[in-house]
């Protein structure tokens, strides 16, 4: 029998294409989504229950329905600014209803999960290149919320045997090679789509969020990994748990960083087109440069990122931002 993985928040960005390369390596999928942020025809295998975190009927029914060997979960709040304006629920959000879902694998015997987790528990680095010693130090709600779900995920491996993986994503960017997938966050807020957007004439322009930083051209470096890269990263974390190896956590970049200038010069030149820029105040909450090591993932899961190239990243952004917004 294939073994049978739950994954919520499948709907959406990463979990989307988590799904399809699940289906394709022989697993047998369930996705738990409520489609706020997600979107019903992004699954495209296994099978959909709408359904809400919040809802713990909703999750014994799913846990009492399915035996599931593993569960993944993308499902969360990701926004930071907002996260600042509206901390509690990013809170309940992202931490309430990430230990339902702990309870109910705990209570029918689910013991291994794959967590997505993120740069932001780092806050304002200390170091770079930032590698799994790098202390946790988040500056906002958001990051706070993640690196509390990994101490909780620490406390229930201790207390019940729960065996995690947490993911560290850098910035996720790309998008399926073939175009079957992509981005689609509303309202988007994240550099690679956005410039892509004004590439395609969607915006009249690409605002740069500060331009007095302490880089080499004045603007945010940032580490962009491509949503295939991340994926493959889950399928190793997967097999990892698995073959019963021990909760761990890993940051996942490519370990080279670009700064926005650069991005929208690779922009154009796979677009063609020429994007207006406008010099903008920083946003509060962005550190000047986050680069990932990621040479503990490389050495334990065995990850090699099969598209590091940022030209490859933007490509693939491209042809989805094609097929969703043909060019006007
Ligand atoms: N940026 C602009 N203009 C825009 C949008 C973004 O200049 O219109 C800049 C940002 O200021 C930042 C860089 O482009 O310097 C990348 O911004 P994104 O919003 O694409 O990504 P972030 O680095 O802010 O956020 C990502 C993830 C978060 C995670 C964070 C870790 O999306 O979930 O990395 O710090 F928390």
């Amino acid at each position: 029998m294939k073994p049978r993985i739950l994954i919520v928040g499948g709907a959406g960005y990463i979990g989307s294409h988590t799904v399809l390369q699940l289906a394709h390596a022989e697993y047998d999928v369930v996705v738990f989504d409520n489609l706020s942020n997600g979107h019903r025809d992004a699954v495209l295998a296994g099978e959909l229950v709408v359904g809400d975190l919040a809802d713990r009927v909703a999750l014994a029914n799913l846990f009492a329905v399915h035996r599931f060997d593993a569960v993944m979960h993308f499902a969360s709040s990701i926004q930071v600014g907002e996260s600042m304006q509206q901390p509690a629920r990013y809170y309940a959000n992202n931490v309430g209803n990430t230990v339902h879902l702990i309870e109910a694998m705990i209570e029918h015997g689910v013991q291994r999960l794959i967590f997505s987790s993120t740069a932001a528990i780092f806050g304002d680095p200390i170091r770079i290149p930032i590698d799994e010693t790098h202390p946790l130090q988040p500056v906002n709600p958001y990051g706070w919320s993640k690196s509390m779900v990994e101490q909780i995920l620490a406390d229930c491996d201790r207390a019940h045997g729960l065996r995690y993986v947490a993911l560290r994503y850098f910035n996720a960017a790309g998008a399926h090679p073939d175009g079957l997938l992509g981005e689609r966050h509303d309202p988007e807020t994240h550099l690679i789509p956005l410039v892509l957007q004004a590439a395609a004439g969607r915006r009249t322009h690409i605002g740069i969020f500060g331009t007095d930083y302490d880089t080499p051209d004045g603007t945010c470096v940032r580490d962009y990994i491509h949503v295939q890269d991340l994926v493959d990263a889950h399928l190793r974390a997967l097999q990892w748990l698995m073959q019963g190896k021990p909760s761990a956590a890993f940051n996942l970049g490519n370990e080279s960083g670009f700064s926005i200038r650069e991005v929208i010069r690779v922009a154009e030149a796979v677009t063609g087109q020429r994007v207006v820029v406008q010099n903008l105040p920083r946003r509060v909450g962005d550190p000047a440069v986050l680069v990932a090591g990621s040479s503990y993932a490389r050495a334990a899961l065995g990850w090699q990122p099969r598209y590091p190239n940022l030209h490859d990243i933007v490509q693939h952004a491209w042809l989805w931002e094609k097929k969703c917004t043909p060019p006007l």
